[in-house]
């Protein structure tokens, strides 16, 4: 008996590799977009062997951190290496997961019947944030400890079970020895809860099949190709073929992956920041304290909303609010096509103006604040949540829009009535010209996507090809 089939009758390893290798057949027009789920995982093992060499000489003790990451940096053989790949790798997840996101909103991945596949994403979405939070307490810099304060804090204006809850979470009443040492098993700990999450993330995927750039689903056309007579004929085998892009698509990857790890580790303060060079200190607080790049956006987002009947929970709600509006997608989403190639131009408008306004309060979010970028943190907050809260009306054909759409658009209208309120009325020092130019523009949305009167045309879709083109 072969080794082969002495494993096989035990181990269903060649079943395996036919379901999800080379007999798993993809559409055969994957694009760009489509390399970054095998680039998430590429960044996702490589966290996890640098995180487990780092935790070889890291001391999580507030203590011994700060000196055990220094001394990793400058004593250990390869430490600085490690550790930059580490640093660096935590935000190219985030930049790669980014794009990964975008591409289920270009395409419509997200729609029937990829729910799951979606909400499996969003879940491991959530998960890499908390793992990216807790292991940025480690080094216990100025940033560390002031970052995980501010963050720490916003639960206490939970009503009711705020205070408890916060001192629950740090363990005391200050981030201390003891909040260090609960995160950083909670930071080694959920990278292998999100590896589970992918393993039911991909299963998802196999079992519905991946969608493409046009949209269309492969195993509902004509069937059959060289290699099999029942598979999709718009289908190709993931390996070999997706194996070999997926690979140049990795070593293209690497390359400005290592570029960043050798030449720009820091980057210029977006990926570490300079506080950080400082060891925690809870006496002295930074001029500024502001999150690492990828959590900006809604740090912006949590900043714009200012307290209200004497609390400031609605700040922490609205950030909450726009991660978690990302799962209703699939059924917000009312359009009969799914791909942005066929869709029409309010779709394609929105979607992009949708990506600017992500990038924009990304970069308020690192900003100090003031009044001129408090009111454009504002207006965009709104303009984010009707991307969202408008997509029934502004996506739909217009007899589907639903009671629910209607709902959400008079929420749309509460909204930027809000935050024009606080515009003209609480931001004296916001010049004239930019309190018309916000009331100008969340008008014209509100009106253009939202309430789309008969002498706008309905979101008007191209033909969809009934096999994938390319
Ligand atoms: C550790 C993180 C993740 C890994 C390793 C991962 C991996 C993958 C892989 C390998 C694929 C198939 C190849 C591809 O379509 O690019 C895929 C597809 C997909 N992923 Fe992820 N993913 C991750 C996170 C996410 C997140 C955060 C979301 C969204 C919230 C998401 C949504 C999707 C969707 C909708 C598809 C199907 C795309 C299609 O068929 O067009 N994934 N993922």
């Amino acid at each position: 008996m072969s080794f082969n089939e002495w494993l096989n009758k035990r181990f269903p390893m060649d079943r395996l590799v036919r379901e999800h290798l080379t007999g798993y057949f993809a559409p055969k027009n994957f694009n760009f977009w489509y390399y970054f789920g095998s680039l998430a995982l590429l960044v996702l093992v490589l966290q996890i062997v640098t995180g487990v060499l780092l935790a070889m000489n890291y001391k999580p003790d507030a203590e011994l951190a700060f000196a055990s990451v220094e001394y990793i940096m400058r004593d250990v053989w390869g430490g600085w290496f490690v550790r930059y790949m580490h640093s660096t790798g935590a935000s190219f997840f985030f930049i790669v997961i980014y794009l990964h996101m975008f591409r289920g909103l270009l395409y419509g991945s997200y729609r029937n019947p990829r729910e799951l596949i979606w909400i499996f994403g969003m879940i491991i979405y959530v998960s890499m944030m908390a793992t990216a939070f807790f292991g940025y307490l480690l080094p216990w810099g100025q940033m560390s400890y002031w970052g995980a304060q501010v963050i720490v804090n916003l639960f206490e204006t939970l009503p009711i079970v705020g205070p408890v809850l916060s001192e629950w979470i740090r363990g005391d009443y200050v981030i201390s020895d003891i909040t260090l040492n609960r995160f950083y098993a909670f930071h080694y700990l959920i990278p292998f809860i999100i590896v589970g999450l992918v393993v039911l993330h991909i299963v998802a995927l196999h079992e519905t099949g991946s969608n493409n750039p046009d949209g269309v689903e492969i195993k509902k056309g004509p069937k059959g190709n060289r290699w099999s007579k029942d598979a999709p004929a718009d289908g190709i085998p993931f390996h070999p073929y997706y194996t070999v892009k997926d690979t140049l698509g990795m070593v293209v990857f690497l390359i400005f992956f290592f570029g960043v790890v050798f030449f720009l580790p820091e980057m210029g303060g977006y990926f570490i920041e300079p506080p950080n060079f400082e060891p925690a200190n809870p006496l002295k607080t930074p001029e500024h304290i502001a999150p690492v790049w990828y959590f900006t956006p809604y740090y912006a987002i949590l900043r714009a909303v200012p307290s209200f009947a004497g609390t400031q929970v609605w700040g922490v709600l609205a950030m909450g609010a726009a991660i978690v509006v990302f799962f209703l997608l699939p059924w917000l989403d009312r359009s009969p096509v799914k791909s942005v190639r066929y869709r029409g131009f309010s779709t394609k408008a929105f979607l992009g103006i949708f990506a600017v306004t992500f990038l924009v309060l990304g970069w308020l979010g690192t900003k100090p604040p003031s009044a001129e970028y408090t009111a454009m943190a504002q207006f965009l907050t709104v303009v984010y949540f009707l991307y969202f809260f408008l997509m029934p009306c502004y996506s739909g054909t217009g007899d589907n829009v639903g009671k629910s759409g209607l709902a959400l658009f008079v929420i749309s209208v509460l909204l930027a009535a809000g935050s024009l309120y606080l515009c003209w009325a609480e931001t004296p020092d916001l010049g004239t010209g930019m309190k018309w130019l916000y009331t100008i523009l969340s008008v014209l949305i509100l009106f253009y996507f939202g309430l789309r009167p008969g002498w706008i045309k309905a979101d008007e879709v191209k033909p969809v090809p009934e096999r994938v083109t390319g």
